[in-house]
């Protein structure tokens, strides 16, 4: 049986105290148990605010009683050293972080993130312990070209295939396409279906059944409450990565109860 997850993608939204107040409600609620309890949900805000969802996140007295994890949204690929501004895996899971998100199509296109980054992004997550959670997905005009096949082979070859068996018992890959995040245009259940089928062939090509068969494979891309229950219900879909939605804690928790 594969591991279900919902993770909300907070991106560059909310401020201290909004944040404060989107934990607490997701916390509350996780707590008392209304939630499928099958399911890991785990909480990417902005890297300022890690410590406090780290700490909202689980019992004050009972750290193992946790609510939510939490994810970073990014990484630097070096462990420490001259790197202005940024933040290193190292530091991550000495703050308790768990997941972090890798080659979201954001960082790509904005911040210029190519699969080599991505595969060494991965790397240094995985020596602290650390979920990478690899986003790949296709361009509109990828897709209009018929070569979304294409693209989520190459950067999946490209940003995960040096890794040993071993290391994918860590690794989360959602599949994102461009064209539906943030757009409102969510990827029909037999779009991402097809899509993810293909991802768990690519990878049992390479790395073999056992492999293939127990990687948590996520959709992103306009997910929403009302289309979560569907996708969801794919064979090969395994949960979501969500952003929009995730601001708001009543849609979100709908979402993390949107499997059968
Ligand atoms: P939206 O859910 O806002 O489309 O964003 C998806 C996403 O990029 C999550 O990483």
């Amino acid at each position: 049986m594969r591991r279900k997850l919902v993770a909300g993608n907070w991106k560059m939204n909310k401020t201290f105290q909004e944040a404060e107040e989107l934990f607490d409600e997701l916390a509350d609620s996780l707590k008392n148990g209304q939630e499928q309890s099958d399911v890991e949900v785990v909480v990417c805000p902005p890297s300022v605010y890690l410590e406090m969802a780290h700490d909202l996140g689980s019992d004050e007295e009972d750290e193992t009683q946790v609510f939510f994890s939490v994810g970073a949204q990014n990484v630097n690929e070096h462990a420490s050293g001259a790197y202005t501004g940024e933040i290193s895996a190292p530091m991550l899971a000495s703050m308790g972080v768990e997941y972090c998100i890798v080659g979201h199509s954001e960082r790509r296109r904005y911040y210029g993130e190519t699969d080599s980054l991505v595969a060494s992004k991965v790397e240094s997550l995985l020596q602290c312990g650390i979920s990478p959670i690899v986003c790949i997905g296709e361009t509109l005009e990828e897709r209009e070209a018929g070569k979304q096949f294409e693209t989520v082979e190459r950067q999946l070859k490209n940003g995960l295939f040096h890794l040993q068996p071993l290391d994918f018992v860590r690794l989360v890959i959602a599949y994102e396409p461009v064209w539906a995040i943030g757009t409102g245009k969510t990827a029909t259940p037999a779009q991402a279906q097809e899509i993810h089928a293909h991802i768990r062939n690519v990878i049992q090509e390479q790395y073999g059944k056992a492999v293939a068969a127990t990687i948590p494979l996520l959709y992103g891309g306009s997910c929403n409450a009302r289309t979560a229950p569907e996708l969801f219900a794919q064979a090969d879909i395994d949960g979501g990565l969500i952003g929009g939605a995730s601001l708001q804690a009543e849609e979100f928790l709908k979402i993390v109860n949107s499997f059968d």
